[in-house]
C-alpha cells in the first residue's frame, strides 16, 4: 500500500510538509503543494480514513436511518441526503430500520460508535424519542416530526396537503370519500388523516351521511391498498373516491379495481400522497399530493452540518415545506347515478 512518505520522497519534500499539504493545514509554498499533489496522484495515494478520523476525532461521515429502504419515497429521500452531503465532503451510511423502533435504536447507536459526525433519521413511529446514547451527536429528524426529540426537523405539511386533496375531491362533487391510512402512531399518516377528516367530516354531516367512518387502517403497503379498496368499495354506501395516504396504497387500490372490473376514474377516483417518480407512469397516471422530497433532504443535511461543522448551538429548528397537487388522470367526477 502506498504511504504518504512515498509521496513525500517522490515530491522531494519532508513527510511533515506532505502531511500539511494533504490535510490542508499549515502554510506550504505553492510549488511544493503542486509537487506533492502531483506525486500522490501519480502514486494513487489514498489517505487512511480510519487513522485520519481518529486523529481529527471526525469521520466526515453521516448516518441516515429510514423505516423502509425498498419504499421509493425513502430511496428518493436518501439520494437527496447523499448528494447534498457529498457536496460538503461527507459520506453517508444508510440504515434500514425495517419499521422497527428497536432496529432504529440499534442503527443509531452503531453509527455513533463508528464515530459518525451527525445523524439523520425518519422515525418509525411517534414513540421513538432518541436513545440517550446518541443525544450528544448532532441529529436531524426528517419527514415525521417528534417534537419531544428536541432536535431539528424538516418535513412536508402533511395535514395541509391532505386537506387540499380532499377539498379537490369534494369539488368534483364526490359524496362518499374513503381514506386508506395506517394504524395510529405513524406520524405522517396520522397528520394526513387529520387533514382528510377535517374536510370529509363536515362534508358527510352536510350530506346527511352522519359521522360514519369511511377509513381503512393498514400499513404503507400495496397489500393495504388492495384490502382497503375492497373494504371501501363493498361497505354501504360505497365510496366513490378514495384518498390513499401513500403511493403504494394507491397502486394496491388500483390493482383491486382492475381485478374487480372497476374503472378508474370512470367508476371510482383514486387520489394519493407522495408523488414518487413512478406515480406519473402507472395507468391511469396518479393524481397526488406531491412532496418536495429533494428539498427536504437538502435542508435537513444543511441544518445537520451547521451543527457538526459549525458547532451551531441554536435552539431546535422546525420547517414544514409546502406540498402541491399534481392533478393527473386517476380522478374525475363521480359516475352518473
Ligand atoms: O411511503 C412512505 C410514507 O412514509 C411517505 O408518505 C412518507 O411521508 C413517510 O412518512
Amino acid at each position: 500500500m502506498v504511504k504518504l512518505a512515498d509521496g513525500a520522497r517522490l515530491a522531494g519534500v519532508s513527510s511533515g510538509t506532505a502531511s500539511r499539504v494533504i490535510n490542508g493545514t499549515g502554510d506550504v509554498a505553492p510549488a511544493r503543494v503542486e509537487a506533492v499533489e502531483r506525486a500522490v496522484r501519480d502514486l494513487d495515494y489514498r489517505p487512511n480514513m480510519v487513522a485520519r478520523s481518529l486523529r481529527r476525532q471526525r469521520s466526515q461521515t453521516l448516518g441516515f436511518v429510514v423505516p423502509d429502504v425498498t419504499n421509493p419515497f425513502f430511496s428518493e429521500l436518501a439520494l437527496s441526503v447523499e448528494i447534498t452531503a457529498a457536496r460538503r465532503g461527507f459520506s453517508v451510511i444508510l440504515g434500514n430500520s425495517e419499521n422497527s423502533s428497536r432496529s432504529e435504536t440499534t442503527y443509531l447507536q452503531n453509527l455513533v460508535d463508528r464515530q459518525g459526525d451527525g445523524l439523520a433519521v425518519v422515525p418509525v413511529d411517534a414513540t421513538g424519542a432518541l436513545p440517550r446514547s446518541v443525544r450528544a451527536t448532532p441529529t436531524v429528524i426528517l419527514d415525521r416530526d417528534i417534537a419531544a426529540a428536541e432536535v431539528d426537523f424538516v418535513g412536508a405539511d402533511h395535514e395541509d396537503g391532505a386537506r387540499q386533496m380532499v377539498e379537490y375531491l369534494v369539488s368534483l362533487e364526490h359524496l362518499v370519500i374513503g381514506c386508506i391510512t395506517t394504524e395510529r402512531g405513524v406520524v405522517t399518516a396520522d397528520e394526513r388523516h387529520a387533514g382528510y377528516a377535517g374536510v370529509a367530516g363536515p362534508h358527510f354531516e352536510e350530506a346527511g351521511l352522519g359521522a360514519q367512518e369511511y377509513v381503512w387502517r393498514g400499513t404503507f403497503s400495496f397489500g393495504s391498498g388492495t384490502a382497503g379498496a375492497a373494504h371501501l368499495l363493498q361497505q354501504t354506501p360505497r365510496s366513490k373516491a378514495i384518498f390513499a395516504s401513500n403511493d403504494q396504497q394507491a397502486i394496491g387500490a388500483m390493482r383491486y379495481c382492475i381485478d374487480a372490473g372497476v374503472l378508474v376514474p370512470g367508476d371510482i377516483s383514486i387520489a394519493e400522497y407522495d408523488d414518487i417518480p413512478l406515480a406519473p407512469f402507472v395507468d391511469p397516471r396518479l393524481t397526488t399530493v406531491s412532496q418536495p422530497i429533494r428539498q427536504i433532504g437538502n435542508q435537513a443535511v444543511a441544518w445537520l452540518l451547521d451543527r457538526t461543522e459549525l458547532a451551531c448551538r441554536r435552539p431546535r429548528r422546525s420547517q414544514r415545506q409546502r406540498t402541491h397537487l399534481e392533478l393527473r388522470e386517476s380522478c374525475g367526477p363521480p359516475p352518473k347515478a
